[in-house]
């Protein structure tokens, strides 16, 4: 309250740093003034000196100062080309569209904003396309490249298209980005001064060009300078809960098991139900108790209303989804017993009687957290002979217990891999059992998914879209596939992935716009440092929002709804009918076709006529019912004669789960000043009232007494239900930031390897940077292969000296080396890439680094140069994409079990970092001994590789057959000794692709040494 009086007298925050931005919009203005007698040469040419001057600017200071000091005339040139154009006609998405639109000052006011790198709040409806045209041009003018991103390719194509009109007459070029254009289009697009598009196209092709391509005129983006987000909210919070991820089918295959236990799974889920009906009768017959007056009942009375509370906790969390509940739930009575056992469950620190209570069923789902886990019973169940199946093992005291043993460290070593080799196998059935259980209990057909050609397609919850080609991950998908007895796909292999945080925040500048910012102000600023800057209305908004209308269940809702439509219905004005799923959506539909309503539906299943309906939603007598946000964007005009019976009418049927998805389906009405009304309507059966409403609301319809039927409407009801919701935000924004802070480490690993990927990629000659990884790599081995502080003779040379021979064809033995460690003498020099060696190991070092060039210099020598240096990048690049895939996998591996051991009360995003880092240590190695072993092992024709292996000295044609390492493939029914090893040899060469670095070439496919020839004609000629 003092806080509204404060704000009333001296303005809040917002209103203050509006106010300081009105000098420049009145600069603005006055200037524009000036340009009318202008032509719209003289217009192109102030622009083009306006690029000359500021793209000279590199320093990032000097730069930002330049740009506001042109601020005021950009701006001005900007809204005098929308002058010039006003009356012309301009084709967007095929219909030609008159352009009437002069910028108001408030839109110049929202473009200052977003030139600031600040979210402009501006209601629907306001302008936002024409007020990112202010910025976009001011920063264009840089020459680097400015990107619009939108939240869908009908959106990008038609703004680009739109927009494109002020950019032209003022003598910049647009682009746009969308999804079927070849890497060819792409680049060009990018090339333009301003470029349009959708987040997920941006995103993709940055992962394309920095981890995917091979060649630096592969690459299509330009870099990152500035992006203006449009529905910023919708992307930078809804879409960021699922990264972008470009996968295939997995190289590390796994078989999938749910196909295979589902029958268990489905007998489980049955008996589940049946133990949960016995409860609900159970329930059932204690409340009939309750109502006979008797003594006994009288007297214990507190008790069996506990237990009846427990019965229901119960089956919350045995079967959450179960009608019957729900049911009985409608009494407020029975809200109220449950809600007290949950509270007194969840309020014991120790957990004890909560996971008693979880132990009388076979499997607990928490559906908040949207976890399954089985319990004793359940195990029971499924492998009555062996219930320890579903328990691991407990890695840390098996290894201890290992090492008590007087076993020698291989056989311990051989011990531990045993165990741990049961444990991954357990962690592997339990996670399937746990996804298939959440499959069966929490994931609903036509809610979360839909099935499609014999597909499981995500429904976005937000937007109400098909997610085509997006799979859940962790294995759910497939999951969901077997339930559902749809064709199960096999794994995916992640090939790139980045969230969209962390795509964003490649920019130097950002800013972003909506017309719901404000509730996530917080998380805006967190994670991304926007700003939020609300820009007051052109014209007063004349929306008039009702209360929400609170019923009981969700079928006296659904008939109070149907009785609201047909009365505005019957008024002429148009319907909008906002629903938070395709079932809720459907089911209206046959409501209204029963009430013989025409009607169109827009969701999901059919999202290709979108724009189509929703332009037509403002025409009279239109009813349109639409999953939550779709439409999104996309204009409502108001048919003639709707404004005076009172616009369009916005009905929604539940409250979403974040308050701004409401305020943006109340936003679709009462644009640029028109009129229009919304309702919600919320019954107690709703989820956001069963999971997080507070008791407080169930007490409140208690006290009412609500006879069936009835609603209730109150204003303290509102405050209730926003309170709930605010729980859920908040919820939702930490479980948006704990996926941040996991990604965190991964976009740490993936900057070092893009920046060595770029590196190579862009290099003139690699052959530099090849021998360092060369000697650098030798170092590594030789620091774990050896230690300084023994001496020679107790080193374990074999692995040594077997890695060295495997990898570089060289023929050395223990012994030389033995030798050449025993005459070293000299230290390293302090700080040099060989510090930390003692002599022993330098010389070895030196040694075997000098022995590699050598053999290296011989190879060149053979080798056709110019091919040479294609095969030299690639062995490179595949070495690093194979090892990184590789490494992504194991690192989603490692994000899973890192949950499991939460269990043991330690901090899993601690130890996954300090796992990850240790893992990503190893992978630059293994990256580094991958590229060696494969450029020895890479030729441009069979013959270079034979007379290399000829031309070797003497000492090194000694090639033992353990030159391929224990156990290779060829080497058992080898032929040993001199003479024989050389066509050894190229049996492996001619067995194997030429160049065999890279994932299996087709003969008609390009070649991948980079030529740009075709395989059979290149490389895969000599074969
Ligand atoms: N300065 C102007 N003068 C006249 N009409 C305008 C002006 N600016 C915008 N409009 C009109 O307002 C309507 C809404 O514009 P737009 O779609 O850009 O709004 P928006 O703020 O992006 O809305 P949403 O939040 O729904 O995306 C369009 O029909 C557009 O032609
Ligand atoms: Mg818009």
């Amino acid at each position: 309250m003092i806080g509204y009086i404060i704000r009333k007298f001296i303005g809040s925050k917002n209103d203050r740093d509006v106010k300081r931005l009105r000098p420049i919009v009145a600069k603005v203005v006055e200037l524009e003034a000036t340009f009318q007698n202008l032509t719209e040469a003289d217009l192109q040419k102030k622009t083009a000196d306006l690029k000359a001057r500021l793209s000279q600017i590199t320093d990032k200071d000097e730069l930002a100062r330049a740009l506001d000091e042109a601020l005021p005339e950009a701006y001005a040139m900007v809204k005098n080309a929308c002058r010039r154009l006003c009356g012309r006609e301009i084709i967007v998405r095929g219909h030609p569209l008159k352009w009437e639109m002069v910028p108001f000052d408030v839109q110049i006011l929202g473009g200052i904003g977003l030139h600031q790198g600040k979210i402009a709040e501006m209601a629907t409806g306001e302008g936002k396309t024409l007020v990112a045209t202010f910025p976009v041009f001011l920063n264009a003018l840089t020459g680097r490249g400015v990107h619009v991103v939108t939240v869908n390719d009908y959106l990008a194509a038609r703004d680009s298209e739109w927009m494109g009109a002020v950019y032209r007459l003022l003598g910049l070029t647009v682009g746009c980005i969308l999804h079927d254009q070849s890497p060819e289009v792409r680049r060009q697009q990018y090339n333009c001064d301003i470029t349009y598009g959708t987040n997920a196209e941006f995103g993709f092709d940055y992962l394309r060009d920095n981890g995917m391509a091979s060649r630096v005129e592969e690459q299509v983006q330009r870099g990152h300078y500035f992006a203006i987000i449009d529905e910023v909210d919708s992307i930078l919070i809804d879409e960021a809960r699922v990264p972008l991820i470009i996968s295939g089918p997995a190289v590390v295959h796994q078989d999938s098991k749910y196909a295979e236990i589902k029958p268990a799974i489905e007998s489980l889920v049955r008996n589940q139900q049946r133990l949960c009906n016995r409860y609900l009768d159970e329930a059932e017959e204690l409340t009939k108790k309750l109502g006979a007056s008797d003594a006994e009942v009288a007297n214990n009375r507190q008790a069996i209303e506990d237990q009846i509370g427990t019965l229901l906790y119960r089956v919350k969390l045995g079967q959450p989804r179960s009608e019957r509940l729900m049911r009985l739930l409608e009494d407020p009575e029975n809200l109220r017993r449950m809600t007290k056992i949950d509270l007194e469950l969840h309020g014991d620190q120790s957990k004890k009687a909560l996971y008693r209570e979880k132990e009388e069923l076979f499997f607990a789902i928490e559906e908040k957290s949207h976890e399954a886990d089985l319990t004793e019973k359940g195990r029971q169940f499924l492998s009555p002979n062996d219930p320890d199946a579903f328990v691991l093992p407990d890695l840390i005291t098996a290894y201890h217990e290992i090492d008590q043993t007087n076993a020698d460290l291989k056989t311990r070593m051989q011990q531990k891999a045993k165990v741990q080799q049961v444990f991954e196998g357990r962690a592997e059935q339990i996670h399937s059992i746990s996804q298939l259980l959440k499959a069966y209990c929490l994931y609903q057909k036509d809610v979360q998914y839909v099935v499609q050609d014999n597909k499981v397609i995500i429904v976005d919850e937000n937007t109400g879209r098909l997610m085509v080609g997006r799979r859940w991950s962790d294995g759910l998908h497939q999951a969901v596939e077997a339930k559902e007895g749809v064709e199960i796909e096999r794994e995916t292999q992640t090939f790139a992935t980045i969230t969209i945080q962390n795509y964003f925040r490649l920019y130097t500048k950002l800013a972003g716009m909506t017309g719901t910012a404000e509730t996530e102000a917080g998380e805006f600023w967190d994670i991304y440092k926007l700003g939020v800057l609300v820009i007051p209305t052109n014209r007063q908004v004349a929306r008039k929002d009702k209360h929400d209308t609170v019923y009981k269940s969700k079928r006296e809702k659904y008939a109070a709804v149907l009785k609201e439509i047909q009365t505005i219905h019957a008024e002429g004005r148009p319907i909008l009918v906002g629903t938070i799923s395709v079932e809720v959506s459907e089911l209206l539909s046959r409501m209204l076709s029963k009430a013989g309503i025409p009607h169109n539906v827009l969701n999901a299943k059919q999202h290709e006529r979108e724009a189509e309906i929703v332009a037509l939603a403002g025409q009279r007598g239109a009813v349109t019912i639409a999953t939550n946000m779709a439409g999104r964007g996309t204009d409502i005009k108001l048919g003639p004669g709707v404004a005076d019976l009172g616009g369009l009418h916005v009905v929604a049927t539940e409250r979403h789960e974040s308050r701004r998805i409401d305020r943006q389906l109340r936003g679709r009405c009462a644009r640029q000043g028109d009129p229009g009304s919304s309702h919600f309507f919320v019954s107690l059966e709703d989820d956001l009232m069963r999971l997080f409403g507070s008791d407080r609301i169930g007490k409140i319809m208690e006290k009412v007494g609500l006879e069936e039927g009835q609603e209730l409407e109150h204003p303290l009801l509102n405050r209730s239900i926003e309170t709930a919701q605010k729980r859920v935000e908040q919820h939702n924004f930490q479980m948006r930031k704990r996926t941040l802070e996991y990604d965190d480490v991964m976009n740490k690993q993936r900057e070092v390897i893009y920046g060595f990927r770029n590196e190579i990629m862009r290099a003139e000659d690699v052959r530099d940077r090849l021998m360092d990884v060369m000697e650098e790599v030798v170092i590594q081995k030789i620091t774990l292969n050896t230690t300084a502080d023994t001496l020679p003779d107790d080193w374990d040379l074999r692995a040594l000296t077997d890695w060295v021979n495997l990898n570089f064809v060289l023929a050395i033995n223990e012994e030389e080396l033995r030798k050449v460690a025993d005459s070293g003498k000299e230290t390293p020099v302090e700080g040099s890439i060989y510090d930390g060696l003692n002599p022993a190991q330098f010389a070895v070092c030196t040694f075997l680094q000098d022995q590699i060039r050598e053999a290296y210099k011989i190879k060149i020598s053979y080798e056709n140069p110019e091919v040479l240096a294609r095969i030299e990048r690639y062995t490179i690049l595949s070495a690093i994409d194979k090892l990184w895939q590789e490494h992504l996998y194991n690192m989603d591996s490692l994000r899973h079990s890192i949950g499991l051991r939460s269990y043991g009360q330690r901090d899993p995003l601690i130890e996954y970092k300090a796992e990850a880092f240790k893992m990503f240590e190893e992978l630059m190695v293994s990256i580094k001994s991958e590229i060696c072993h494969n450029i020895f092992r890479s030729a441009s024709s069979l013959m270079a590789f034979e007379q290399f292996l000829q031309n070797l000295p003497k000492r090194m044609q000694q090639l033992e057959v353990s030159a391929f390492g224990p156990g290779h493939s060829t080497t058992a029914n080898a032929p040993t000794g001199g003479s024989d090893v050389v066509s050894e040899v190229s049996q492996e060469v001619s067995k194997a692709k030429p160049v065999r670095t890279g994932p299996k070439v087709g003969r008609n496919d390009l070649c991948p040494c980079g030529s740009g020839k075709k395989f059979k004609s290149c490389c895969g000629k000599t074969l």
